[in-house]
């Protein structure tokens, strides 16, 4: 290749702009479209009283239509934001938004970006848990002060989970509404969903007005994707809640008591930027604790990322945002939602799966999975004609994906057909092998996926099974014209091993923006996961799918996302003092990374030990983070230092600036100096660098007076030195600041990962530990707006810990985790057509993975 990675990574950014403006940019007359932009309004002249008289008069000044009435002016300005942003969105063509962009007051200019929910629609099968963390602390805590404001596709408020019986009033600081519409009116509201609104005028900016006849244009929720992540987070308890007996158990949100706020930014179309920000705007203004964003669209810098800027706003207000990750995976460098004060979450499976089986004409049994219940079984005894209409090639062809109107009825009439994953939502294969005849389906995953296997409730008897499996199969029914096969259907299983596991489509790092923050954060239950549904669509989101449920299951960061915002909600409620950077340090420094077979947690897409690129600190252990000894706190002022070690330019910094009128004060050396629960230490490759020396401050919320010690792995390519080596606490909230200096002794040419803990020995029997884990990568990519040329770079992540022995143990394993290859994340990220760059605007996280 002539070019660096750098530079054909910069390439592949350019001609994605290059291709969004020619997209939007036909000559003659410009079309209108959906520009964010942000003010500063401590600049309004004095001849106006309102920023609104203000905002649409230089809407008037830069609009070149004079034929056009200045009522329509003001009918461009879709939105004005007030509260987490200041600012307006217009409908404006690309001429009247560079004039505007001009003038004074106008501080930068977003166009509308469409974000996408972050699950696998079609349904997967997965398990609730509500025997665990939840017990230990729900009924005790005061979670019921805490709100939720959820940004997604609206509620169903009739489920049981959203049951206000029981709940005490409102709280007082709550100034939301519960907006009205089709189908849904003040009485929808109670006081478990204390709020609902909608926000719709950037989406039908940009795709034409909603037809209410298809489309609920009201905070009822269609698509049932928002019913899900809702419950998840605080939904009330279900006795009996399963789908289709699949799952059986009491559902429950993670803060059963929490409040939850739905703000509706989705819609058939997708998600708008100027609607979701506008929601983040109103939730700040309306007094909700805890933001739960299930959605993100590929990565742009922080000051082009609407969703970013408008959660800094809000994690200056106190409130905690958390982000699913993506379902990139397993392609490296695919996160969405990296800034660091958004806590990025990634998926992992539970101890629940959804057996079934194929059992093959020579007798053979391979186990899979699978949802399927229905009248049409297959007899356990008979066998049945097997057939698959690929090649024995790698490539998958049309019919052997099942693509709609792939298969010949001819063919597979009577048969139970072999389907390949990939391109088309899995329930609609078995619905094209139904179409054309076929009695069953065996779904085999290829080398995407992997071993993890997702159960849907498929139309007609399906089992899914993993890559290994499927080649055998298929190997069977090409080699043999008399190839049989049933499938069996065991319902639930409880108690599986290993789990968790991380989930192969759960998005991975590194951090493409900032090498020095580690990402993801952590990972939580999103596989397979059993939470309340709508009832406008049946189970599986197929037209043709007319059963109704009241519970689904569903699988993706989505899922994820929503278990973190319900865990901070109680971390808020038994900690109200503690900032969003508290409660997020909390959540990491207590995650595991352990299974219940007590080794490393495995990745699904290899079933090799999964690393902080996969797992960020570990999975959540919520019963421990409400004591997590020591925390990593980070005010709002520093994670704008944070911004200032970014290379921005002043304009660019000053999107996040005004909001609290912030200036650089330049009190970080470098943006591994951000006190963040994370350690990632990078070495310039081109540059003599031997040395680098990260500091962290912890605050002491455990016991006033303790001492803690510090363990460190060690290391191929650096030494490492913490400095005291001892930290002495003699008070509550006391901070401690310590420095973590690396001294390369080899150069690595992959990443190494490790474990720094502070343990406190004496504390209630429990090691109090907090540890992390050291990276060593080399990385030749640098984000576009820091001038960074080709760097080696060594990444070390610290997080802490309150663990038992067996953490420690793993600690030890997790130092051995095979570190992925730079080259094989370029392979990747080249076959694949950019990893985490995709997504701007054209991407469906739903279609294009977890297929
Ligand atoms: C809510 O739950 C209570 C107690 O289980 C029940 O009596 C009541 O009918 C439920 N309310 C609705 C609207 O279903
Ligand atoms: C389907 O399978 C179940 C369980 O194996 C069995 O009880 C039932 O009779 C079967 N139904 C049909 C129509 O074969
Ligand atoms: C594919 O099948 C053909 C014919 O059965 C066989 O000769 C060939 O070796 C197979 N290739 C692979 C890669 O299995
Ligand atoms: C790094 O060290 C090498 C050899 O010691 C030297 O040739 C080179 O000039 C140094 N580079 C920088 C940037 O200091």
């Amino acid at each position: 290749m002539s070019g660096t990675p750098l530079q054909w990574l910069l390439l592949f950014l350019s001609t994605l702009l290059t291709i969004n403006l020619a997209l939007c940019l036909p000559q003659n007359p410009s079309p209108r479209k959906t520009y964010i932009v942000q003010m500063e309004k401590s600049l309004m002249p004095e001849t106006f009283t309102e920023h609104f008289q203000w905002y649409s008069s230089m809407i008037k000044s830069v609009v070149t239509e004079p034929e056009k009435q200045d009522a329509e002016d003001d009918e461009k300005i879709i939105y004005t934001y007030q509260t987490a942003f200041h600012g307006l969105a217009a409908q404006l063509s690309e001429e009247e938004a560079e004039r505007l962009e001009k003038l004074d007051g106008v501080m930068a200019i977003f166009p509308e970006t469409k974000y996408e929910l972050h699950t696998t629609r079609s349904p997967v099968f997965l398990g609730l848990e509500p025997q665990k963390s939840t017990n230990i602390w729900s009924d005790s805590t005061a979670d019921h002060d805490v709100i939720v404001g959820v940004l997604d596709t609206g509620i169903w408020p009739e489920s049981q989970s959203f049951n206000d019986s029981g709940m005490t009033p409102v709280p007082a600081h709550w100034k939301g509404a519960c907006e009205t519409g089709r189908a849904f009116t003040k009485s929808n509201c109670n006081k478990k969903v204390v709020g609902a609104r909608v926000f719709y005028r950037g989406y039908e900016a940009s795709t034409g007005k909603i037809n209410e006849k298809d489309e609920y244009k009201s905070p009822r929720d269609q698509d049932g994707h928002g019913t899900h992540t809702a419950a998840t987070v605080a939904g009330s308890p279900v006795r009996g809640a399963n789908l289709l007996g699949y799952a059986y158990g009491t559902a429950r949100g993670m803060a059963p008591g929490a409040r939850i706020a739905a703000y509706k930014v989705c819609w058939t179309g997708g998600c708008f930027s100027s609607d979701i920000l506008s929601a983040v705007d109103r939730a700040v203004a309306d007094g909700v604790n805890v933001l739960s964003i299930s959605l993100g669209g590929g990565v742009s810098p922080y000051y082009r990322d609407s969703l970013s800027i408008a959660s800094f706003g809000a994690m200056e207000r106190g409130i905690f945002v958390s982000g699913s990750a993506g379902n990139g995976g397993p392609d490296p460098i695919s996160l969405t939602n990296v800034s660091p004060w958004i806590t990025t979450v990634g998926a992992s499976t539970m101890d629940r799966e959804f057996p079934s089986s194929v059992k093959l004409g020579t007798g053979k049994i391979v186990s899979g999975v699978s949802l399927y219940k229905g009248r049409r079984n297959l007899s356990k005894e008979k066998q049945y004609p097997l057939v698959y209409t690929g090649s024995n090639s790698s490539s998958p062809d049309p019919s052997s994906l099942c693509l709609e109107g792939t298969l010949d009825h001819r063919k597979v009439a009577g048969k139970i057909v072999i389907c390949d994953r990939g391109i088309n939502p899995r329930v609609q294969k078995g619905q094209v092998v139904k179409d054309a005849g076929g009695i069953g389906m065996i779904l085999s995953n290829t080398a995407a996926n992997g071993e993890e296997l997702v159960a849907d409730a498929h139309l007609l008897p399906a089992v899914a099974v993993g890559e290994r499996a499927g080649k055998m199969i298929k190997q069977y029914a090409l080699t043999n014209p008399k190839a049989t096969a049933t499938l069996a259907f065991m319902g639930t299983k409880l108690g599986i091993r290993p789990s968790p596991v991380v989930a192969a489509f759960s998005s991975r790092g590194p951090n493409f923006l900032t090498l020095e923050i580690l990402k993801p954060d952590m990972v939580a239950p999103g596989v397979n996961i059993l939470a309340a549904w709508t009832g406008e669509v049946g189970p599986s989101s197929l037209q043709t799918d007319h059963r109704r449920v009241k519970f689904n299951i569903l699988s993706g960061t989505s899922m994820s996302c929503p278990h973190v915002s319900g865990v901070a909600a109680l971390l808020k409620a038994r900690h109200p003092e503690w900032s969003p950077a508290a409660i997020k340090s909390a959540l990491m420094t207590t995650a595991y990374v352990h299974d219940n077979m007590y080794k490393s947690l495995e990745d699904a897409a290899t079933g090799a030990p999964s690393n902080p690129y996969d797992h960020g600190a570990g999975h959540i252990q919520p019963a421990k983070a409400l004591d997590p000894g020591l925390v990593y706190d980070i005010g709002a002022q520093e994670y704008f230092e944070f911004l200032c070690t970014q290379g921005l330019t002043s304009g660019q910094l000053d999107v996040f600036a005004k909001i609290s009128n912030r200036e650089c004060r330049n009190t970080l050396a470098n943006p591994g100096d951000l006190n963040y629960p994370a350690l990632s230490a990078v070495f310039p490759e081109t540059s003599n660098v031997t040395a680098v020396t990260l500091h962290r401050t912890v605050t002491n919320v455990g016991p006033p007076v303790s001492t803690y010690h510090v363990i460190v792995s060690q290391f191929k390519g650096v030494f490492i030195r913490v400095e005291p080596a001892v930290l002495k606490f003699n008070s509550k909230d006391q901070k401690l600041s310590f420095k973590v200096t690396f001294t390369t002794k080899s150069r690595q040419t992959t990443p190494e990962f490790g474990s720094l803990i502070w343990k406190d020995a004496l504390y209630r029997g429990w090691p109090r530990v907090g540890f992390g884990r050291v990276v060593e990568m080399p990385t030749r990519h640098r984000p576009n707006h820091l001038s960074g040329s080709d760097r080696n770079v060594v990444g070390l992540e610290l997080s802490g810990s309150v663990g038992n022995d067996c953490d420690e143990n793993v600690v030890e394993d997790e130092v051995e985790a095979p570190p992925q290859q730079a080259e094989e994340w370029w392979e990747s990220w080249r076959r694949c057509g950019g990893g985490g760059l995709r997504g701007e605007g054209e991407l469906d996280w739903d279609s294009g993975r977890s297929k």
